[in-house]
């Protein structure tokens, strides 16, 4: 893949500065064909940019990173969301050898103990797998917000990658929340039904819980660590 320059991605940004998501997708969809996906954590936002991608191409590329330690509402969700757009999503698992060697070391829950443990599971469950997802693309689509978080803050709608050497389309950058609930109850578009019950942001099982009204969003996720740490390494600030 050739690389980005600064510049490019910083005319990039200007040039879609004001763009509606679906310009954005189209755009970008047309350029990399089979070589774009969505990475879908099944998230609001990410049903939503699922809904924009399959009215734009039915036929579009949308993968997820299944830990083996997703809620039984998300892999329903997988099933609902498959038989309601008539596609099959990618979805990639932890290599077993790998998985069983850092279980027999670490042990089946050791994230709690501190963060190198926690992100050594966040290694072996999401990022190699995302890696594995990385070698047949160009470019990732992902449904990021500025303002999930503080770690988010500086993030742009179109980022280069040096380190995968890939670009990263965040179309939902900008948006509010409630512009997302808006899209996904206007198009009847599949949800999680965890958000019904507290759950605004939904990762890992063990490591999700439900919010109480007023509190952050993701500080559900990871709450035993400090914000600024709360991020599982996918979202590692790139140029
Ligand atoms: S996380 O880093 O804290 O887990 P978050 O749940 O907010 O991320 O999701 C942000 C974006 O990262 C999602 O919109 C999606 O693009 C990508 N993502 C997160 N988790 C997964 C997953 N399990 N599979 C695929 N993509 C994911
Ligand atoms: Fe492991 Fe928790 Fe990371 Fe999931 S979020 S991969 S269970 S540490």
């Amino acid at each position: 893949m050739d690389k980005y320059s600064v510049k490019d991605i910083e005319e990039l940004n200007q040039r879609f500065e004001n763009a509606e998501p679906e310009v954005l997708l189209s755009f970008f969809m047309e350029k990399y064909g089979d070589c774009i996906a969505l990475s879908s954590s099944l998230s609001i936002e990410d049903q939503a940019l699922t809904d924009m991608i399959l009215k734009i191409n039915p036929e579009a590329r949308i993968f997820t990173l299944d830990t083996g330690r997703l809620f039984p509402e998300t892999y329903q969700l997988i099933d609902k969301t498959n038989l309601h757009y008539n596609i099959k999503m990618e979805v990639f698992c932890p290599q077993t050898e790998a998985l069983q060697e850092f279980v027999k070391e670490l042990g089946i829950n050791p994230f709690y103990e501190n963060i190198e443990k926690r992100h050594a599971c966040c290694e072996v469950r999401k990022l190699e797998p995302l890696r594995r997802a990385f070698k047949t693309l160009d470019a990732w689509i992902c449904g990021l917000r500025k303002e999930q978080s503080v770690t988010r803050k500086e993030m742009k709608k179109i980022e280069w990658d040096e380190h995968h050497r890939l670009l990263k389309i965040n179309p939902l950058i900008d948006w509010t929340e409630s512009q997302v609930w808006d899209y996904i109850k206007a198009n009847h578009v599949p949800y999680n039904k965890l958000h019904d019950s507290g759950y605004p942001s939904i990762g890992c099982e063990p490591c999700t819980r439900a919010v109480k009204p007023g509190e952050d969003i993701r500080a559900g996720r990871w709450w035993w660590e400090s914000p600024e740490h709360r991020e599982c390494g996918l979202h590692a600030r790139t140029k």
